[in-house]
């Protein structure tokens, strides 16, 4: 995710640039940048760090000019450097562009480009964008912007200026959100309307395969190949808190409802023709895999939570012990790390500072360090031996949830890359689960489209002092993040426990109504975990079941069923912890809680 904003009008573009940038920091903020056109000539000024970085700079060196484009950065291709932040020229200096989202074959033409003469300054795939208009440019930037969009694929917000078109900003859209402020006199471009609320309340809001031609006192809106179209004027009546919100009343509502779209990132660029894996980011080769002896899974919190479904993946197809270590204690245990050891390091933030140390210590030890994380240029992605990141976008609610979901998705593709180079699944196998993820997306959205059975449990259950999560095998890995993400946030004391460890004490805690949340999604555990929901249900406990679309069965054991849909059982931690996620929410929302910021915690924990 990236934040765009360019104005167009009578006033000075630079301070209304940085202020719309402001409002969209929550989009991304380890770059800032700006390109304003004066009296012919485009000055651009970008910088690594946040977004006061640039507004310091432009405050002390003012630019004049009345139009311009801006971008706040969360850095996908290359890392937050000044020359990989945007706004990004042409060679000839005369058109800069502002990008939000992936392009998919920049390597591809890359190259060409480069073929042709073409030098290039940064790592972005945005790059290739400005130079492939000027590749284009023969005297008209619409063309130009037409054949440049017939030739990239992937997703793009795009706002584009062109020194010899000085009345114009052009703004196009493909699965990144764009949107048009109307004003009088002056119009602007942003990834999101809280950008150019203090200005106006009407929007025309882009959709795919759209653009505008935006001026000062006109907007034409059209399909990318210029076909004109007319919208309807969108009026804003939220106040700007809730829009930055994207109109949710919490960062955690938002980024659980985010989740299709990060399964999404994450998945598509790695899924090859849909049949096969493509992991260019890592470099696990077939000889690597001939004399690798064991893997660590290290991480904190629920990054860890995420390791544990890695580890019954690795070891299902992998088929080599897999050890998950909280990295606090692991950095201070006896681990077997040599050169034949693989750490996997987990980490939303790259910069918790227990997984650094375990990742360091790992390091000093001869293993190679994987990392999964969500932060490019994070200090974990950049002390790693290999990246692969997880296309979430920036987490801004303490609780964890997209990133949880894409940091199991970047495990279970880098067990089949490696099975694959093991020769240790079959290929059936690997077909079917890459089918079976393929679909997660809209199964997903399945979940989100009907959650009022899980707000009515809530209600149900707020009051609770005590709650158990109850599992087994990845069920029971599942439980463990579905009880941090409700103690976190509701503050309700809560314990996950391996279904059949109840016995052996956590059981003398069950009363009459003490609500059970029991997850029996795994066909081969479903009898054995049916069990000891009787054992709990004879104590007085008030059983949830989550389960499979399809169990009816289940109704007679439990007092309410949440149904995920039907999807093969490696995957189902995906979505099983989708309406754990939306419990814990709707829980501390009728308890009254700082959803957002829990009290005593951080997001980011960079002490040990
Ligand atoms: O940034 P990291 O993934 O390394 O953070 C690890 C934990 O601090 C984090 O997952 C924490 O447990 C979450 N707030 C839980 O929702």
């Amino acid at each position: 995710m990236c934040g765009i904003m360019g104005y167009i009008g009578a006033k000075k573009a630079s301070p209304i640039l940085i202020e719309g940038l402001e409002k969209l920091e929550y989009r991304g903020y380890d770059s800032a940048g700006v390109a304003i056109l004066d009296e012919g000539k485009i000055q651009v000024r970008k910088f690594k760090g946040k977004l006061s970085i640039l507004k310091l700079d432009v405050e002390e060196n003012p630019i004049e000019g009345n139009m311009g484009i801006g971008h706040t950065r969360w850095a996908t291709h290359g890392e937050p450097s000044d020359v990989n932040s945007h706004p990004h020229k042409s060679s000839d200096g005369k058109i800069v562009v502002v990008h939000n989202g992936i392009i998919e074959n920049y390597m591809e033409i890359k190259e060409e480009l480069k073929s042709f003469g073409y030098k290039f300054l940064s790592d972005t795939d945005t790059e290739v964008i400005a130079h492939l208009l000027e590749y284009y440019y023969n005297g008209d930037i619409l063309e130009a912007v037409k054949k440049a969009i017939n030739k990239i694929e992937g997703a793009y917000g795009l706002g584009i200026i062109h020194a010899d078109n000085p009345d114009m900003l052009i703004a196009v859209k493909k699965d990144s959100p764009l949107i048009v402020g109307i004003g009088e006199g002056e119009n602007f471009i942003a990834s999101d309307i809280p950008a150019v609320l203090k200005y106006t309340r009407k929007v025309y809001i882009l959709e795919n395969h759209e653009m505008a031609i935006v001026k000062k006192d006109s907007i034409s809106l059209m399909k990318t190949d210029g076909t004109p179209i007319t919208k309807e004027v969108f009026n804003v009546t939220w106040d700007v808190e809730a829009a930055e919100k994207g109109g949710y009343e919490h960062f955690m509502l938002k980024e659980i409802y985010e989740q299709p779209k990060a399964i999404r990132d994450t998945l598509l660029p790695r899924l090859s023709n849909g049949v096969d894996i493509k992991m260019d980011s890592i470099n696990i080769s077939k000889e690597y895999m001939k004399n690798l002896r064991r893997i660590y899974i290290v991480a904190c919190g629920t990054a860890y939570h995420a390791g544990l479904i890695g580890k019954d993946i690795l070891e299902r197809y992998v088929r080599i012990p897999t050890i998950v270590d909280i990295a606090s204690e692991f950095r201070y245990g006896y681990p077997f790390i040599d050169q034949n050891t693989l750490v996997i390091v987990v980490s939303q933030s790259g910069e918790t500072a227990d997984t650094l140390a375990a990742l360091r210590l790992s390091k000093e030890k001869g293993a190679r360090a994987l990392a999964i994380t969500n932060v490019v240029g994070s200090s974990i992605a950049r002390e790693s031996d290999d990246v692969l990141y997880t296309w979430a976008g920036p987490e801004i609610a303490v609780a964890s949830t997209k990133a949880y979901t894409t940091q199991i998705l970047a495990l279970t593709l880098l067990a089949l890359d490696m099975a694959t180079k093991n020769e240790s699944i079959a290929h059936e196998d690997k077909e079917c689960i890459i089918e079976n993820l393929t679909h997660l997306p809209s199964k997903v959205e399945e979940i989100l489209s009907n959650v009022e059975n899980i707000n009515s449990i809530a209600e149900e259950i707020y009051r609770s002092q005590s709650m158990f999560y109850i599992g087994r095998g990845i069920d029971y890995d599942v439980a463990r993040e579905g009880s941090l993400k409700l103690k976190e946030i509701s503050y309700i004391h809560s314990e996950a426990i391996a279904a059949g460890e109840l016995k052996h004490g956590t059981l003398a805690l069950i009363e009459e109504g003490t609500p059970v949340i029991a997850l029996v999604t795994q066909d081969r555990l479903y009898d054995k975990t049916l069990s000891n929901i009787k054992e709990v249900k004879a104590r007085g406990a008030y059983v949830i079941a989550i389960a499979k679309e399809g169990n009816s069965e289940i109704q007679k054991s439990a007092d309410k069923v949440i149904y995920i849909p039907d999807v093969i059982d490696e995957i189902t931690p995906v979505p099983s912890i989708v309406p754990l996620q939306l419990l814990s929410y709707y829980v501390a929302y009728k308890r009254g809680c700082d959803i957002d910021k829990p009290k005593n915690l951080a997001k980011s924990v960079t002490v040990e």
